[in-house]
């Protein structure tokens, strides 16, 4: 393999300009007037709605579940049965890992093809504009994919915690997908069946971003929704980032400790044939601190072709979107990187 392990450009790690102490951030951080985050003001009072699933019955949490993503695409998640120690573990054996000396952690370097392991940026593109985050990513299912010695070897509990987390969220999905399903009116396991049923796929990248000497003209991670069927995203809960599109305003989510962030993926947005949305988010960072996230993605079986479920399909609504797989869609993003809501918006039918 070349020495950029397949990337058009050398890679450089956003940790290393961070801590170089530079002042100013290079051109090719830096957004258009357009697309910088408004730091300062803080304008939107909106926030996501906050669902606890302690005290529900499976026919309040469809309801709520429902709303919230016909509505906002997004909603956060408390008391839903997954361990807070294990989620502050999980968050702090993965703070270690990007704490390790820079060649630990470049024995991972990932490269276009699988995306796998430690990586700077989303694209292949040359020149393409870069965002100020780093990442790991690994894939949890299918378990012919799922491989340890792609995982980090260190910090030494890193894989088993890992794995245990991975199981919770897959648990916690499983009751999203069925609260989904009825509240779209379908039978509680169709969601779940149109997705290849325990054929899933899930992968978690692990999303870590420094201090920033510049944070009003660049983005951690620019304007995207996410490609796959749904996100489980478990926050800091001392550095806000996230920013939920609401229209033409930009909502900035409030992290509540120990909650999880849950939203529509555009897969989900194209089975419920976009009665559901899977709704652009972006993140912004900060010169104080830095920030990790962890997006846990749930996807449907790869090369299963998915268009509208036929029950949500009438007269009134027609099919909006095309037979795709999952494996096409997903070519798209990790060739051009993250670009709104292009990709989804690119599916539809011309009717
Ligand atoms: C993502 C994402 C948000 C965040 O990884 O797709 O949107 O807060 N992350 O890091
Ligand atoms: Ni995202």
């Amino acid at each position: 393999m070349d020495s950029n392990h397949g990337w058009p450009e050398p890679i450089i790690r956003v940790q290393s300009l961070s801590e170089s102490g530079t002042e100013t951030i290079p051109t090719r951080y830096i957004k258009p007037p357009s697309d910088r985050p408004n730091i300062e003001a803080n304008s939107s009072t909106l926030s996501i709605p906050v669902i606890d699933l302690s005290a529900m019955s499976k026919e309040e949490m469809a309801s709520a579940v429902s709303a919230a993503c016909r509505e906002w695409g997004f909603f956060q998640v408390v008391n839903h049965g997954v361990r807070p120690e294990l989620v502050r573990h999980a968050q702090e054996i993965w703070r270690g890992f990007f704490r390790l000396p820079m060649e630990e952690k470049q024995r991972y370097a990932n490269s276009p093809t699988t995306y796998e392991g430690y990586g700077s940026r989303l694209g292949v593109e040359k020149g393409v504009s870069l965002d100020w985050g780093d990442y790991y990513f690994l894939h949890v299912l299918p378990s012919c994919l799922k491989n340890h010695e792609k995982w980090p070897a260190l910090p030494p509990d890193l894989r088993d915690i890992t794995d245990e987390y991975s199981r919770e969220l897959l648990n916690l999905c499983g009751r999203v997908m069925e609260a989904m399903s009825i509240g779209l009116g379908l039978d509680p396991t169709r969601l779940q069946e149109s997705f290849g049923g325990t054929e899933v796929g899930a992968c978690l990248r692990v999303n870590y971003y420094p201090k920033c000497p510049q944070p009003e003209l660049t983005l951690g991670l620019s304007s995207h929704s996410d490609p796959g069927g749904m996100t489980v995203l478990l926050v800091d809960n001392h550095v806000r980032g996230l920013q939920i599109r609401k229209g033409s305003d930009w909502v900035t989510v409030e992290p509540i400790r120990d909650a999880f962030i849950l939203n529509v993926g555009d897969q989900i947005q194209v089975l419920s044939n976009a009665i559901y949305k899977s709704v652009e988010h972006r993140v912004m960072v900060n010169a104080a601190n830095e920030r990790l996230s962890m997006a846990f993605f749930y996807n449907p079986k790869a090369d299963l072709p998915l268009s509208p479920i036929r029950e949500l399909i009438t007269p009134d609504r027609p099919a909006l979107y095309k037979p795709m797989s999952f494996n096409e869609y997903r070519l798209y993003i990790r060739q051009r990187g993250p670009r709104g809501k292009s990709q989804v918006e690119s599916l539809k039918t011309s009717q």
